[in-house]
Parts: C-alpha cells; sequence; structure tokens
C-alpha cells in the first residue's frame, strides 16, 4: 500500500526473503503439508477441494511466513483472518464502534492479530544464528542505508500472509481444469510419473516437468485470481491519445488482456499447447501484476502450485461430480463461488467428465 521512496525501500527490504533460494528452503515443509493432506484422502469419496486446498495454503503460509506450525493456533489464526476479512466490507459501510457491529468486530480481531504478530516479531528479535522463517529473514534484514524495519512496518508487512488466498484459488482451478480436459490430465500424469516415478519433485526436476508448466500458465491466463489491478494518478498524465487529470481512478484487468483474441487465439478454450513457443509480453500476460507493484511472491507461489499439483496427480484422478453448478465470486481473489465438491479416483489416466451448469461456462470453453 506504499508508493514512491517508501514503496522502493520496503520491496529491499521484502525481495530477500521472497527470492528463489529463499523458497527452495521451504521445499520440504510444502512437501510436508501436502503429503499430510493427500494421505488423509480417501478414493471414492467426495470433499470440498476448495477448501481442502486453502487450507493447506493456510498452513504452509503459517509455517513458512509466520513459522507457526502448531495446528491449534494454525487455526486460531486463519478464523481470526477470517473474522476479519468477513467483517470488514459491512464495516466500511457502517463505521460505528457499537456492541454488535461487524465495526466492532473488525476492531476486535485487528487487535488480535496485531497482539499475536507483536509477539512473533519481538520472540525472533531475540534470536540469533540463521532464520527459519520469512517473517525472521525481515527481522534481520538491513536496506541500503543499514536500517532494519521497524516492529509496526514489520507487523504491516506480515499481512501478506492472507496473499496466498490467490495460491488457494489458483489451485482450485487448475484441479478443476484438468478435471474437465481429462487428456491433458492423462497427458500430465505421464509426464510426472516419467519423471518422478510416485516421488515429490526435487527443483531440478521442477524445472523439466514442461507440461506441468504450461497448465499452470494457462491456468493463470484464462482464470487469474487477481483478476484486475486499480490505480490512481498522482498527478495528470496520458496514456495513448488519453489524457487523464490527477485522482482519476484506473483499472488494468488481466482477465480482459489475457483474452485479447488476436494474442491468445481461440482465448476461451484451456489450450496449455499454445505455450510450446509463445512468449508475450508482460504487458499482454500479468497474472502477477506487472510495473513496481508486481507481486513479490509470484516465485513463491508458482514453486508451490507445481509441487502441490506434481504430488496430487500422480496419486488421484479428481472427478466433478455430474450435474454440478460452478459458479465465480470475487472477493480477496477470483473464486469458485460455493468451494469445489470433487470426488477422489485412483490416478487411472482415465478420459471421462462431466457436464457442469454455472456462470463458468460463460469463462471457459468446455465443450
Ligand atoms: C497465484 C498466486 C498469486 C497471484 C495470482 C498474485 C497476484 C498478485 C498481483 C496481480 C499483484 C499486483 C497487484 C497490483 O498491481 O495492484 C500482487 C502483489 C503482491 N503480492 Fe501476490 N499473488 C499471488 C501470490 C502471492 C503470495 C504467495 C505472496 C506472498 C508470499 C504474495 C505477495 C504479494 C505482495 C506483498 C504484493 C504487493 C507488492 C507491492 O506492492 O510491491 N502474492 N500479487
Amino acid at each position: 500500500m506504499l508508493d514512491g521512496e517508501d514503496h522502493r525501500l520496503h520491496r529491499q527490504l521484502m525481495s530477500p526473503a521472497f527470492s528463489q533460494r529463499e523458497v527452495e528452503k521451504h521445499w520440504g515443509a510444502i512437501v510436508a503439508v501436502t503429503q499430510r493432506m493427500l494421505e488423509s484422502w480417501r478414493v471414492g469419496e467426495t470433499r470440498d477441494v476448495e477448501q481442502e486446498l486453502r487450507g493447506l495454503v493456510h498452513e504452509v503460509a503459517m509455517g513458512v511466513v509466520l513459522g507457526v506450525g502448531d495446528r491449534k493456533e494454525i487455526e486460531r489464526i486463519i478464523a481470526l483472518v477470517d473474522r476479519f476479512l468477513t467483517s470488514a466490507p459491512r464495516a466500511m459501510i457502517f463505521p460505528v464502534r457499537l456492541p454488535g457491529t461487524s465495526y466492532s468486530r473488525l476492531l476486535g480481531a485487528a487487535k488480535e492479530i496485531f497482539q499475536l504478530l507483536e509477539t512473533l516479531v519481538g520472540e525472533r528479535r531475540g534470536r540469533t544464528g540463521q532464520a527459519n522463517d520469512v517473517l525472521e529473514t525481515l527481522v534481520r534484514t538491513r536496506d541500503e542505508r543499514g536500517i532494519n524495519m521497524t516492529d509496526a512496518q514489520l507487523i504491516g508487512e506480515a499481512y501478506n500472509v492472507l496473499c496466498h488466498e490467490s495460491t488457494a484459488s489458483a489451485l482450485t482451478w487448475a484441479v478443476f481444469l484438468l478435471a474437465q480436459h481429462p487428456e491433458i490430465a492423462s497427458s500430465l500424469a505421464e509426464e510426472l510419473d516419467g519423471t518422478l516415478r510416485g516421488d515429490p519433485p526435487t527443483a531440478s526436476q521442477l524445472k523439466q516437468l514442461t507440461l506441468l508448466d504450461r497448465i499452470v500458465k494457462e491456468t493463470l491466463r484464462l482464470l487469474p485470481p487477481a483478476p484486475f489491478a486499480r490505480r490512481f494518478a498522482a498527478e495528470q498524465c496520458s496514456l495513448g491519445r488519453r489524457t487523464f487529470p490527477k485522482g482519476t481512478v484506473v483499472f488494468v484487468s488481466q482477465y480482459i488482456t489475457q483474452r485479447v483474441p488476436e494474442i491468445f487465439p481461440e482465448p476461451r478454450k484451456f489450450l496449455p499447447g499454445r505455450w510450446e513457443s509463445f512468449q508475450p509480453s508482460p504487458y499482454e500476460y500479468f497474472p502477477f501484476g506487472v510495473g513496481a507493484h508486481n507481486c513479490i511472491g509470484g516465485s513463491f507461489a508458482l514453486t508451490e502450485m507445481k509441487i502441490v499439483l506434481a504430488m496430487l496427480v500422480q496419486r488421484f484422478r479428481l472427478i466433478v461430480p455430474p450435474g454440478s453448478r460452478v459458479d465465480r465470486s470475487y472477493e480477496l481473489s477470483l473464486r469458485p463461488k460455493n468451494g469445489m465438491r470433487m470426488t477422489i479416483g485412483a490416478q487411472d489416466r482415465g478420459r471421462g467428465r462431466t457436464r457442469v451448469n454455472g456462470d463458468i461456462t460463460e469463462m471457459v470453453d468446455l465443450e
């Protein structure tokens, strides 16, 4: 939420914690949490896969970013964050601090989140040696002037745990799209089996999984979790032939741009093959944003998505139950409105699929 020089200095402080090398330090944690989720699944049962993946992503985020591993504590934090987020829209409409109002619920949750983060930051200030989590890395980092972040700045930045929400949505869309395109899912299972032979991927193996990479890219093109960004003109400016006065609100949409047919032929179709030789510019394809405020967690999100999909698809084939309805919703991210109920099957590289209804059919050509 910062701009200009303040933002630049913060980015400089935050960036080392999100480099590819740093992300690879958390590989084992992502694999372990995924393994636990998959161990709990049984062939033949139907689960809300969105909820499962959201739980997984939150657990990874709490562990990796905040260093919280205790399940009870994780559930407490998730419930707090949920209370905060669900109270926010109404609190903005009626910001009055009376007992029982959304505004006082919001403030109550904010206070508890603040106290929790304050404790976590305090504990890390007292530690020495190698940093174990992102928060600890941030506590140790100094900017170009040799200055550390203050407690308030660290607490402010720790909010990015919430950004992991987008990864959960992207993963849910990926498993849905695979279920609706069984021939692509089957080729992916073959690629994974040939390279990984049932094991979780290592960092060097992940680079060899080209179909997996294309599937992730195509999912983020077709159903970007962040479908648009908003900017305010800080001063009068022009874009092409248009002039915008100071204060103009400008929306930029990845959802719309990534469907321009001149750039992406047959834009409503899920075609991972289009990525074989195609390299769009950063202004044609930008699921992680573009410019000074682009996503700092992009590498983390892509790595996490690929590890989870590689492990899941080797073991299971998810199927959408007949008669399912899939609608969209936009809160923190573009996600399915009522979760994603799917039946868990063994990975048999089967080609069957079921028809779905709902406004997903406006967004994706599932014929
Ligand atoms: C598939 C998953 C994700 C998607 C699609 C996504 C997308 C985006 C987009 C589009 C922006 C730019 C917003 C704008 O221009 O206004 C952004 C910013 C940001 N994202 Fe992500 N994100 C994802 C995952 C993550 C993760 C896992 C983290 C944290 C580890 C993260 C942390 C951030 C932060 C801190 C910013 C603000 C950067 C700044 O203002 O300098 N994101 N993200």
